[in-house]
C-alpha cells in the first residue's frame, strides 16, 4: 500500500490524472466508481482534463460500487442520478456501458465484472466507521455483491443529503469486499477529520472485519491511499 498525503485539491488533481491516463492508454478500460462527497472534486477534474486533452470515454465501461434500495434513478439521491449529474453526462460515455448493482441484477454483478475482464481502477471513499462501498463493520472479507442493511452511523452520516433522517433508505446493494479487492488498482481517498479514526486503523496495517477498509491491507495488487492532513490527524 502506498500512502500519499496532499491537500484536497491536489488529491483530486492526482487521482483524476491517473484515471484520465488509464483511459488514454487503455480506451476500453473498466473503471470502478464511487459516490459520496469525497470523489466529487476528482470527477470535476476528470471532466476538466478530459475536455482539455480531448479524451474519449466512449469505450470505457463503469461499474459503480453501490446503490440504495428503493430509490429510482430519477431520485436525486440515487447513486445513478449522482453519477449522471457529476460525471457521466459531461463526457462522451456510452450509457449502455454503465453498470450499477440493483435488485434485479446483483446476483450476476460479479460475473458481469469478470466478463468485462475485471476492474482496472477502483475508486473508493471510506465511511467514518471504516465502511467501503456499503460494506458495514462485520461484513465478511469473502463477500460478493449483496443486499445489506445500513449501520445507524451511516444513516446518520448520509442524512445530510436528505430532507430528514427518516428519508435515508435503510438498505442498499453493494459490491462485496471480495468483489472490490480483486481490482487491479485501488485508489482510496479520505479527507476531513470525520475519517480520522477509520484512516488510523487502515494505516496501522491491522486486518479486522470491524473496520472493512482494512481488507486493503491484504491486497497484493496496487493500493494507493490518498489522505489530507485532517484525515491523518
Ligand atoms: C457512502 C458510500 C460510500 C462512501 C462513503 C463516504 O455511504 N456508500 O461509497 O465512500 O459513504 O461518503 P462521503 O464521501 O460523503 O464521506
Amino acid at each position: 500500500m502506498k500512502l500519499v498525503i496532499k491537500n484536497k485539491e491536489e488529491i483530486a488533481k492526482s487521482v483524476a490524472q491517473i484515471i484520465v491516463d488509464e483511459v488514454k492508454n487503455n480506451p476500453k478500460c473498466v473503471l470502478g466508481l464511487a459516490t459520496g462527497s469525497t470523489p466529487l472534486d476528482t470527477y470535476k477534474k476528470v471532466i476538466e482534463i478530459s475536455k482539455l486533452d480531448k479524451v474519449s470515454f466512449k469505450e470505457v465501461t463503469t461499474f459503480n460500487l453501490d446503490e440504495y434500495v428503493g430509490l429510482d434513478e430519477k431520485n436525486d439521491q440515487s447513486y445513478r442520478y449522482f453519477m449522471n449529474e457529476n460525471l457521466f453526462k459531461h463526457l462522451d460515455f456510452n450509457r449502455l456501458n454503465h453498470h450499477f448493482p440493483l435488485i434485479d441484477n446483483y446476483e450476476k454483478y460479479d460475473d458481469l465484472i469478470l466478463q468485462h475482464g475485471g476492474i482496472d481502477i477502483q475508486i473508493l471513499g471510506i465511511g467514518s466507521n471504516g465502511h467501503i462501498a456499503f460494506n458495514e463493520p462485520g461484513t465478511s472479507f469473502e463477500s460478493l455483491t449483496h443486499i445489506t442493511k445500513l449501520a445507524s452511523s451511516t444513516i446518520k452520516d448520509n442524512s445530510r443529503f436528505f430532507n430528514s433522517i427518516d428519508d435515508v433508505p435503510k438498505e442498499a446493494i453493494t459490491m462485496g469486499l471480495k468483489s472490490i479487492i480483486q481490482a487491479r488498482k485501488i485508489i482510496l481517498i479520505a479527507t476531513g477529520k470525520n475519517k480520522r479514526e477509520a484512516v488510523k486503523k487502515l494505516l496501522s496495517g491491522e486486518i479486522d472485519i470491524s473496520c472493512p477498509a482494512t481488507i486493503l491491507n491484504t491486497s497484493l495488487n496496487e493500493v494507493l491511499v490518498f489522505v489530507d492532513e485532517e484525515a491523518l490527524g
